[in-house]
């Protein structure tokens, strides 16, 4: 019986042998332009890392802001070139660090940030005006950006100096990740508050990262990744242009966030295929006539559910080959997960292999040489293409159901995802997807692995702090600029002002979103079964 041809992750057929007929009638000049060019195939920059390699953005974040204030330092001293926040659950779900809810959270998957004095201890002894960073937070996205701010002018840095991101996607949180406060009318008002706040006051952040990493984390294949990452791109460039923006006063800081899978070849297809996409959608369908408008930007992290607690050190080879494949897709900011991360927190050690690795292939060897290597390759121009075609359909099905929003609510995006995940176990689990020391090239016995422990103190040290602030500041201020918030909210003035000034007077991130959250109510997911 023939053997079953090859499929790539995304279920395309891939041919033993690529040859000139996969290129055939095939137009370069229409596919691919020149780098740093319409429709930017070939990559945002016309040199690409020829210029300046990409931003080593290592994610990273636990305990209190002291103990990730020295984790930072540690990173910098180390060569990473762009810092990246992750924030414990408490904080990204917007309740202080001494709400019952937090219990048993705090520091744990991230750092616990409860006021604007915490977020100065975070970033002490690091200049603002020297730095980019990355805050990966969604629907309280606007405090941590304030607070940020706030900190940058205690340092005498003007916002206008600023430079980073927040994620700020929270239709991802509704399709994969969860930490979503709000219903997706208030939420996406917030999102176009930041986007209209950040023109005025800090032109330089990146006010979103339209990300598709955790929906692919969840199972998405590369295809319906890039697809449903810009259906959500296309939900907020609509609602911008709803709130009275112009298009090119917004898009140029746009911003995407995708993961890299071991596929190599189909994952530089992807990205080629998304950069396309997105530049045709950006100036066909919104008009956007800035080149910085058409540029998909976007930072990349490798994959962590294809990372193995099993023989661990073997995951040191799949982020390389990861890593690889980012850099040769043409990413412009890089997160190397450590190799025990499928076991705990990535211990010192690990987390300086992982950014070793970027250093290796950046200074090593020659992907830096030369601008998008694979360009004119039968097979991976033939992937790259087929993937922008799969891609397109699925957006086109997003469409007919109403758009990103309205796909949402009716559990679309979430039931292809899982689809698609329950495949994937199925072949693992029955050996057709070879997973190297878990189903085939197994050890009898794993050797004892010793991971980090996060201090269990940090809880009660954060609890402390808090009440600190709480005693120490001017509580009627406190109340007066709540309450200036949730007029606003009531309203259709931009939120952000009143925030701030909430924030400044040492309104706790807990506080200030019961404030919203009285006003807008919660999120309740639709359960479809
Ligand atoms: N030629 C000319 N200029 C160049 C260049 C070249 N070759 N390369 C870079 N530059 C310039 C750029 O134009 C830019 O200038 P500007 O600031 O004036 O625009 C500057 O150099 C910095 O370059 P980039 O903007 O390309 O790189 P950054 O690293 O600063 O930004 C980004 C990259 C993707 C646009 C930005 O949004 C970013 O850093 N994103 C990071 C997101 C992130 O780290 N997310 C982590 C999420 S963790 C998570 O969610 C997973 C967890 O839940 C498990």
């Amino acid at each position: 019986m023939a053997a079953e041809p090859r499929r790539t992750e995304s279920g395309l057929p891939v041919e033993p042998v690529y040859g000139p007929e996969a290129l055939r009638g095939w137009d370069p000049a229409e596919r691919l332009g020149e780098p740093g060019a319409y429709p930017y195939t070939r990559g945002v920059y016309p040199s690409m890392y020829t210029g300046r390699p990409w931003t080593m953005r290592q994610y990273a974040g636990f305990g209190t802001a002291a103990e990730s204030n020295a984790r930072y330092r540690q990173l910098i001293a180390g060569g990473g070139t762009g810092l990246s926040v992750a924030f414990d659950l408490p904080t990204q779900m917007g309740y202080d660090s001494d709400a019952a809810l937090a219990a048993g959270e705090v520091g744990k998957v991230g750092v616990a940030v409860d006021s604007v004095e915490d977020m100065a201890v975070l970033f002490g002894g690091i200049p603002l005006d020297g730095v980019s960073t990355s805050m990966t937070i969604n629907a309280p996205a606007a405090l941590l950006l304030l607070l940020y701010q706030l900190v940058g002018e205690s340092q005498g840095v003007a916002p206008a100096r600023l430079t980073g991101t927040v994620q700020n996607d929270v239709l991802k949180e509704y399709i994969a990740r969860g930490t979503y406060i709000f219903p997706p009318k208030p939420s996406l008002r917030l999102v176009a508050d930041v986007f209209r706040y950040c023109r005025a006051e800090i032109p330089r952040w990146n006010t979103i990262s339209i990300s598709g990493y955790h929906m692919a984390e969840a199972g998405a294949d590369p295809a319906q990744e890039i697809a449903f990452t810009l259906a959500n791109g296309i939900e907020y460039v609509r609602t911008a242009l709803a709130a009275g923006m112009a298009v090119d006063d917004f898009a140029p800081r746009l911003s995407f966030f995708f993961v890299s899978r071991t596929t190599l070849l189909e994952e530089v297809a992807k990205f080629r295929a998304a950069r396309r996409i997105w530049a045709r959608v950006m100036r066909e369908e919104f008009g956007a006539r800035d080149p910085r408008s058409q540029m998909l930007r976007f930072h990349t992290q490798t994959a962590g559910v294809q990372l193995t607690a099993q023989q661990p050190e073997v995951n040191l080879v799949r982020v390389s080959v990861q890593a690889l494949a980012a850099v040769l897709g043409g990413t412009q900011s890089l997160h190397t997960n450590s190799f025990d991360e499928a076991i705990a927190l990535p211990t010192e050690k690990a987390a300086r292999l992982a950014l070793r690795t970027q250093q290796v292939l950046a200074y090593e060897t020659d992907v830096t040489a030369t601008v998008d290597p694979f360009a004119g390759s039968y097979a991976v121009e033939r992937m790259t293409d087929e993937v922008e075609a799969l891609a397109l359909g699925l957006m086109r099905r997003v469409e007919e159901l109403g758009g990103a929003v309205a796909a949402i609510e009716q559990g679309h995006q979430k039931a292809e995802i899982e689809r698609t995940a329950y495949r994937v176990q199925q072949e693992t689990d029955d050996g057709r997807r070879t997973v190297v020391g878990v189903n085939r090239f197994r050890l009898d016995a794993e050797e004892p692995y010793r991971p980090l422990r996060v201090d269990p103190a940090a809880e009660a040290r954060q609890a402390a702090r808090l009440a600190a602030l709480r005693a120490g500041r001017d509580r009627r201020a406190v109340d007066r600029a709540l309450g200036a918030l949730r007029r606003a909210a009531a309203g259709t003035d931009n939120v952000l002002p009143p925030m701030k000034e909430a924030l400044a007077a040492r309104a706790t991130v807990g506080e200030v979103c019961d404030a919203l959250r009285e006003v807008w109510g919660t999120y309740e997911p639709v359960e479809r079964f």
